[in-house]
């Protein structure tokens, strides 16, 4: 806790330097440095007893008020115990049903884990994997569990060297090929070999698989061929003992996509997670609040942070974040307590801090893609502003155009888009356009575009879009009525 070790070592050195003004004084001084603590300089500071001991004493009772005891707990991506877990019995009892037959010697079905952003996949599986791991360790067998997000990778020959990497660093041995100059079946190789050489079954979880789309138009995506490969890897006998796959989505209509061979090869048992409400939320953060000094919740605080991440899709990773967010405001304004307050003004804060450090984080590509989707429902003429994908991928085309970037294909762009959704920037959906006319995803914007479309136009590489915006428009809805007379 970075935080409380600076606080600990602003107070010993006041400490020693006691102060002369007067105690009344003293506080305000105190309470306004804050944290800036160097403006309180040894000049303002000399020795007097009887100031010296209560300043002291409220130090050190500002010391101990960091409102946190505990402030891993409130991290999203501390794994916490399993008793921390609440309200999801029923996903609990199936992943556990599933993976059993592993410390039978037999086994376990694949698996789909879907459901919205936050709502638990990646900590149940891995709450239970952990235990399995456990067991078969106390009878002496070795169960691997390599477990990657697909999220920052593009291409299937990056996952499958990501599923390397992740076996070796698990059995602390060499990775054994190299990143690139290979071909993506010597990879495959060596995965094999790594997991036949140290393991007695393996499962593959493979978290946000539906962001693996490959690179390549009009083929099939990396997913699917991914599944593919990984759920016949041991009816091909490339892997000796037993292997299961885990595939985790936010996306609820994942399979559609999946080729049919890979359907049946992979052909999983599903687990659904649907979105919290706010008294499993409530639950979930009450199981936290240990986190925080026992006397520094003020009653209202769980139900209030609760209620605001269940409007926004149930999100248990929002709710804790809220949480902490509240936290760190009462410790930064030196309140000893943290109130409604501090959650009502934390939640803003994210608010407009997630779109603004998002934003300025994101590469070119995704800077373009999302410039492109956010000017489609900025100028659409049409009423509701949502963005059908094949609108902003003609968008995003033009601009690539304008600025000379180079194009990514339809997938990427809409792979781009979507992992904003994973920050809550945009809701999406996928559409059909009725018989035979296939699918597409529609976005929609939880927030302002034009806010977007000016954070991105600051960047220097867009300077040729600032005056662009009338050709922009007309381009926006010619797109959208060739699209809708389609
Ligand atoms: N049922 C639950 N009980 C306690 N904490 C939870 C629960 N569900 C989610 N969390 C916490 O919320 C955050 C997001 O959960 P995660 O499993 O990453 O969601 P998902 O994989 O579905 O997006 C994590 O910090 C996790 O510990
Ligand atoms: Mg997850």
């Amino acid at each position: 806790m970075a935080g409380s070790n600076q606080d600990g070592e602003n107070q010993s050195s006041l400490d020693e330097e006691g102060d002369s003004k007067s105690n009344r004084e003293q506080i305000e001084a105190v309470r306004e440095a804050g944290t800036r603590d160097e403006s309180l300089d040894q000049d303002e500071v000399s020795s007097e007893d009887d100031a010296q001991q209560s300043i002291r004493d409220m130090l050190n009772d500002e010391g101990e008020a960091s409102v946190f005891v505990n402030r891993d707990l409130v991290e999203p991506d501390t794994i916490i115990d399993e008793e921390r877990i609440v309200g999801r019995d029923d996903q609990l009892e199936s992943v556990v049903s599933f993976l059993k037959p592993t410390l039978q010697g037999n086994r376990p079905p694949n698996m789909l884990l879907y459901g919205p952003a936050g709502t638990g996949k990646s900590l149940i599986i891995g709450a239970v994997t952990k235990q399995i791991i456990e067991l078969c360790q106390s009878k002496g067998e070795y169960f691997g569990v390599v477990d990657i997000n697909c999220q920052p990778i593009n291409t299937l020959d990056q996952a499958v060297y990501e599923l390397v990497q992740t076996v070796a660093k698990d059995v602390g041995t060499e990775v054994g090929v190299p990143e690139t100059g290979v071909s993506t079946k010597r990879k495959y190789r060596r995965l094999y070999e790594l997991i036949n050489e140290h393991y007695d079954s393996v499962i593959f979880i493979l978290d946000e698989i539906d962001l693996l789309v490959g690179r390549r138009e009009n083929d099939e995506p990396a997913y699917s061929k991914l599944l593919y490969q990984l759920s016949r890897a041991s009816n091909t006998n490339e892997i000796e003992g037993r292997v299961s796959v885990a595939a985790l989505t936010n996306d609820p209509k994942f399979m559609e996509d999946i080729d049919g061979r890979a359907e049946s090869s992979f052909n999983p048992r599903d687990v659904y997670f649907p979105d919290y409400d706010a008294n499993q939320l409530r639950e979930i953060l009450q199981n936290r609040r240990d986190a925080f000094r026992q006397d520094a919740l003020e009653d209202d605080v769980i139900p209030l942070v609760a209620a605001f991440a269940a409007q926004s899709h149930g999100d248990a990773r929002k709710a804790i974040d809220l949480f902490r967010g509240a936290g760190d405001l009462a410790d930064e304004r030196g309140d000893e307590e943290v109130t409604e307050d501090h959650v009502r003004d934390s939640q803003e804060e994210i608010d407009k801090d997630r779109s603004l450090k998002l934003v300025e984080g994101l590469t070119t590509q995704k800077k373009i893609s999302l410039y492109a989707t956010a000017a489609v429902a900025y100028y659409s003429n049409r009423t509701g502003s949502s963005v059908p994908s094949p609108v902003g991928f003609k968008v995003y085309q033009w601009v690539t155009n304008d600025l000379d970037a180079d194009q990514m294909t339809r997938e990427t762009y809409v792979k781009y888009v979507k992992e904003l959704s994973t920050y809550g920037l945009i809701s999406t959906s996928r559409k059909s356009r009725g018989r035979g006319g296939g699918m597409y995803m529609e976005f929609t914007f939880t927030g302002d575009p034009e806010a977007m479309m000016t954070r991105i136009i600051d960047d220097t590489r867009f300077e040729g879009m600032a005056n662009q915006e009338e050709l922009l428009r007309s381009v926006v809805n010619a797109q959208l009525k060739e699209f809708h007379e389609q």
